[in-house]
């Protein structure tokens, strides 16, 4: 089934049984932000979708304790028992190096394949200063340098940066396909101008889709003149797509045209595994050690993270109600510190829960 709006498949691993979700809240303010998010699925079961949550302790906390970052066992169980990952954030300023992190997020996106990290960039709430912004950055999320391959040596440092032809064809097809049914323009990032290399083969697979997907608006450019651009007229963009690190920087940079960090979503997946998929659905922030633990964190990205969630289950309406509760709410005027406001992350959740038809 295809969802119209969204231009994805809907996958599901069995028809007749509860869609299951694992909760990984990770660090920080992700267990903050994704309290916020249970409520929301408790909603959609009470609309009589079926579901299934379980919650998994993955994170700093439990490496600390433990030695574990994520099991084989639990691995398996998420790729094989699961349709969807809702994820919060890792990252603890108790290990500095980030390695607990490493093996949970980027054992999981590599792990399960998941090439797409979509991460669309509209406003809130149409009450902004540039309500006709209609961003998605479709990152790649599993090469690049997120291989982890490198030294350090006396005097020299070495990272390494791996793109492969199936991976990069993916993320630009699922581009693409998505500028296609949306109408929108689709720009590649890309600096194959310095890495003739790895960027030159996302600059020759793009060139070869344009010939497939003539209907689109399409143009490469050199990623430092897309920022300036960007920057100057981001209503000027539709579909950006990028490598792994490119697509990260970019996105945050999008973010900051939306309210920042706190109200951006993501939803990862891989396309050529559609029913043996587990998607995930995550915010675009970290863990945020600057206001954790004081009830300050935006539940907002998680909140329409889960929105996606939705859409990709082909629960369209549940996932609509999300997004104009949301909306709702901030016109209504509450808001968070980040959004120059004064309600804590609770008092957020409950005010856009309120939106929520009973
Ligand atoms: P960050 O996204 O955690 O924070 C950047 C800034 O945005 C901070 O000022 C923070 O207070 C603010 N912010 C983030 N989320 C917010 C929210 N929901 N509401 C309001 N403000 C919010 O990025 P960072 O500080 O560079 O990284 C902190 C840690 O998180 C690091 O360990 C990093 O590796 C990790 N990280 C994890 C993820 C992830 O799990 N997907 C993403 C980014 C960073
Ligand atoms: C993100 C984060 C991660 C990334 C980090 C925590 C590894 O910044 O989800 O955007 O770089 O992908
Ligand atoms: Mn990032």
């Amino acid at each position: 089934m295809e969802c119209g709006t969204i231009g994805w498949s809907m996958w599901r691993k069995s028809l007749d049984k509860p869609i299951r979700i694992a909760l990984i809240p990770g660090d920080g303010v992700g267990g903050e932000v994704m309290a916020e998010a249970l409520p929301c699925l408790e909603w959609a079961r009470s609309r009589g979708r079926s579901l299934e949550a379980s919650p998994f302790p993955y994170g700093a906390e439990h490496y600390l304790a433990t030695g574990e970052t994520i099991s084989n066992v639990a691995f398996d169980e998420l790729r094989d028992g699961y349709d969807a990952i809702l994820f919060g954030a890792v990252g603890d300023p108790r290990i500095p190096d980030g390695r607990h992190a490493e093996a949970i997020l980027l054992r999981i996106r590599q792990g399960l394949e998941l090439t797409v990290n979509f991460r669309p960039c509209r406003q809130p709430s149409p009450q902004t200063q540039m309500p006709d912004l209609d961003l998605e950055v479709f990152r790649e999320n599993t090469e690049g340098p997120y291989c982890l391959q490198g030294s350090t040596e006396p005097g020299r440092a070495v990272d390494f940066a791996i793109h492969t032809e199936p991976a990069v064809r993916r993320l630009l097809e699922a581009a693409f396909r998505r500028a296609e049914v949306r109408n929108l323009s689709l720009t590649l990032a890309h600096k194959a101008n310095v890495l003739k290399h790895g960027h030159g083969l996302w600059v020759r697979v793009f060139e070869d889709l344009r010939k497939t997907h003539p209907g689109v608006a399409a143009r490469a450019m050199h990623a430092d003149a897309l920022l300036c651009a960007l920057v100057q007229d981001p209503t000027a963009f539709g579909v950006i797509a990028a490598d792994n690190y490119l697509g990260d920087l970019i996105s945050d940079l999008c973010a900051a045209f939306i309210g920042g960090m706190g109200v951006a979503p993501s939803l990862s997946w891989a396309p050529h595994r559609p029913f043996r998929c587990t998607v995930l659905a995550e915010p675009v922030h970290g863990s945020a050690p600057d206001i954790a633990g004081k009830g300050l964190a935006n539940p907002v990205g998680m909140l329409l993270s889960t929105a996606l969630l939705f859409r990709h289950l082909g629960w369209e309406p549940e996932a609509k109600e999300v997004e104009s509760a949301v909306a709702r709410a901030l016109e209504a005027g509450a808001k968070t510190r980040d959004l120059g406001g004064t309600l804590g992350t609770a008092a957020m959740g409950t005010a856009i829960r309120s939106c929520l038809p009973h």
